[in-house]
């Protein structure tokens, strides 16, 4: 069983589902109104251990309703919790989140979060040197992002940098990451008025755009390539690129190689879509593997 460690976020997800968004100034009669369990390090906490790993999640909850429900939902997915310390002058996380006309919009409240400092990174560190690959995200402060980089090339270990929501990367948190997972719209915030093929070529087999329905695109060191999407209908498309990302950084530390790894992660990132809510539709292993 490959050993996962993710550094993130832990939120709530507020959901409500309407025909369409409202324009600024204008109210809308909702459909239905859902709190459900996200956060982006959550997310793909919870991901990776239905996909069968030994998961750790570092990251920060209030002391608050919100804080035990979300914990609890960690502990009923197998994920450790020995690392997730309760802060009490912050609210645990919130993401408000529409889903209308067949997409989501939303709205990242911190919290919490924000309390996963390089500081409170130094307290797991033997949790890092054990993990088989690190994951983290763009929810957490940018300094943790760099120090974490930082500290996995110190210490030889995977990182996997999913870089959502977009925010620009300093070149060292560029050349530390084994591994980077920007959808398009993130890609050009990192790379802004690059061409993406030279971009892709610069970085063989490291990094990676998701690109939804379209599937993933590489450079596998001699060539670009995309990896196409499993067709799915679509119920809710919260927490799929979350799901690629766990389930690809799970086939990589189990010593599959990058194109068996992103079908594995494609799959399952598709399966994850045909149900509400950001974990509502993660697979299991079984589900994955009964698919493929
Ligand atoms: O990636 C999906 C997640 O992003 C949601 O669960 C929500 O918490 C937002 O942060």
């Amino acid at each position: 069983m490959v050993k996962v460690a993710v550094i993130g976020s832990i939120s709530m997800d507020l959901v409500v589902t309407a025909n369409k968004r409202p324009l600024a100034g204008e109210t809308l009669m909702g459909d239905s109104f859902h709190t459900v369990p996200g956060g982006k390090g959550a997310n793909q906490a919870v991901a990776a251990a239905r996909l069968g790993a030994d998961v750790a999640m570092i990251g920060r909850v209030g002391d608050d309703a919100f804080g035990t429900e979300v914990l609890d939902n960690l502990k009923n997915n197998r994920v450790s919790v020995t690392n997730v310390e309760p802060v009490t002058h912050q609210a645990t996380g919130t993401a408000h989140i529409t889903l209308a006309e067949g997409d989501n919009s939303i709205i990242v409240v911190k919290g919490a979060n924000d309390e996963v400092t390089p500081d409170y990174i130094k307290g797991a560190e033997d949790v890092l040197q054990q993990a088989d690959i690190i994951l983290i995200q763009h929810e957490t402060p940018e300094d943790t992002v760099e120090y974490v980089a930082e500290l996995c090339h110190r210490l030889g270990k995977k990182l996997l940098l999913n870089p959502a929501p977009a925010r620009k990367i300093s070149a060292q948190v560029l050349e530390y990451a084994t591994y980077i997972t920007p959808n398009e719209h993130e890609f050009t915030v990192l790379f802004e008025g690059e061409s993406r093929s030279k971009v892709l070529a610069k970085y063989p087999n490291r990094l990676i755009i998701t690109e939804g329905k379209n599937g993933v695109r590489y450079h596998n060191g001699s060539t670009e390539v995309v990896v196409p999407a499993y067709v799915v209908e679509a119920v809710d498309t919260t927490g799929a690129g979350d799901t690629f990302n766990a389930a690809f950084a799970v086939a990589v530390a189990e010593g599959r190689d990058m194109s068996e790894a992103i079908q594995f992660a494609n799959r399952a990132a598709s399966l994850s879509i045909t149900k509400f809510g950001a974990q509502g539709g993660m697979p299991t292993r079984a589900e994955v593997e009964g698919s493929l």
